[in-house]
């Protein structure tokens, strides 16, 4: 027997970094690849898969997740959103701070770290979110992925919308930050004039596009004053894709969820409350363009922003209803359906979801199958269609807006640093997986688009 533990991969069809594919073989010791070959020589590795059939694709990096922990955990918590990440092959995740406590000092980061090594099946970072007052915390957090800046959308201290404030946040320190961008002035104009409609749909019609660009092109403006690198979150709009095809600097990456790629307003007719998130959904228009602007780079990858409510809370009425919806089961099959059909290659899509987040975040040793990097892999059969189905979803909440869809892509396995986390429907939740480190000396490097 090996001193380390070893599993071997055999036949599966490999993607390379190259964004070709090779049908072949991968050898994992501990948590390491250690060789893909066309043929390895017989394995003494002590566990094995067959994979002839199936796709092998570096696990995903969801780079913007809200798991509840600490504080709201009747919606979710880190042992069951892992669970819903195993099972959706994302195999590490970036969280934000509007727990409870709200993540704003080294603290309360401390506290998540802790948790999530004692109950959290896959990687894990924390983002320290940023108030009116806790910037020595935004300079000295660590680890961490970068300051979560809510420009609105958001209750408390943590929103941030006082020109002066984010001025000084993006004056002070080289860390990343990543902006929830929507204009809280523009929204609570906006509330006043349509306030007393109950119907969803005028959420988006509240928290529309213009409020949208005004706080995109606000902190795009800071970051090329201080050149400081800036993310901007769940871009929805055409008019924002628009603005960053004319004006992106290199130091600036912006990120799509599925839900703005595949839903919009039509939605609130068939699902009401569940459709609501902020920012909300738009038209189909902003679909496409959306899609084009992924395609051609000018968005850089994808995040889905699961943020789990509960089906009593989102059965309240407009406006009480709160805004979020799970993503983490399905983004890659949602993906990998779209690929399949013809709308991007599977290649782009790992792109999206593994290489050009470890790429942007700096995480070392992700988003890719080579000697060297970490096992965090997942095996999709891009061959059988299985429709979304309520009472198989594991995140808490237990409900997902694509429910009923009929995808392709879906995890057979998920590996976390070379241990099997799922397999066929089953989570081993035996695994752990470890704390991400963020490389803050490395260069921003983008890979070109596939
Ligand atoms: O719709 C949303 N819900 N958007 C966010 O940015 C926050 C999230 C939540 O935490 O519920």
């Amino acid at each position: 027997m090996p001193s380390v533990p070893c599993l071997f991969i055999r036949q599966s069809r490999i993607l390379l970094p190259s964004g070709e594919f090779l049908v072949g073989d991968v050898q994992i010791r501990g948590r390491e690849i250690v060789q893909v070959a066309h043929e390895l020589p017989a394995s003494d590795c002590d566990k094995e898969i067959d994979a002839l059939g199936l796709t092998l694709l570096p696990g995903a990096i969801d780079p913007q997740v809200h798991f509840r922990e600490p504080g709201l955990e009747h919606k979710e918590d880190l042992f069951t959103a892992s669970c819903a990440c195993a099972k959706g092959g994302v195999t590490s995740f970036l969280e934000m701070p509007n727990t409870r406590p709200l993540t704003t000092t080294q603290e309360a980061l401390d506290d998540k770290l802790s948790r999530a090594a004692n109950k959290c099946l896959v990687n894990y970072g924390f983002f320290i979110g940023a108030t009116a007052d806790n910037l020595p915390s935004l300079l000295a957090a660590h680890p961490t992925p970068g300051i979560k800046i809510f420009m609105g959308s958001m209750h408390g201290p943590l929103l941030v919308d006082g020109e002066a404030t984010i001025e000084a946040i993006f004056a002070q320190g080289e860390r990343l930050i990543a902006v929830h961008a929507e204009d809280q002035s523009r929204i609570n104009q906006r509330r006043q004039e349509f306030a007393g409609v109950s119907d969803p749909a005028i959420h988006s019609q509240i928290q529309d596009d213009r409020a949208a660009l005004i706080a995109t092109q606000r902190v795009l403006n800071l970051s090329k004053k201080y050149q400081r690198r800036l993310h901007i979150l769940h871009l929805s709009t055409a008019v924002e894709a628009d603005l960053l095809r004319l004006d992106k600097p290199s130091w600036v990456t912006a990120e799509v969820t599925p839900q703005h790629l595949f839903l919009n307003t039509s939605a609130y007719e068939k699902i009401g409350t569940l459709a609501q998130m902020n920012p909300p959904l738009r038209q189909p228009h902003d679909n496409q363009v959306l899609w084009q602007a992924l395609k051609d780079g000018v968005i850089d990858f994808i995040a889905t922003d699961h943020a789990p409510h509960t089906l009593a809370e989102k059965a309240q009425t407009y406006p009480n209803s709160p805004s979020g919806m799970p993503g983490v089961e399905t983004s890659l099959p949602l993906m990998l359906t779209a690929a399949i059909e013809g709308r991007c290659t599977v290649a782009q899509v790992s792109n999206w979801m593994s290489t050009a987040v470890a790429k942007a975040y700096n995480i070392p040793k992700k988003g890719a199958i080579a000697p060297g990097y970490d096992a965090d892999l997942v095996l999709v059969d891009l061959n059988n269609y299985r429709p979304v189905l309520r009472e198989q979803l594991l995140t808490k909440c237990g409900w997902s807006p694509f429910e009923g869809w009929n995808l392709t892509g879906w995890p057979i396995f998920t590996i976390v640093g070379g241990q099997i986390v799922y397999e066929r429907g089953q989570i081993n939740t035996a695994v752990r997986g470890t704390a991400l480190s963020f490389d803050l000396n490395a260069p921003l490097l983008l890979p070109s688009v596939l």
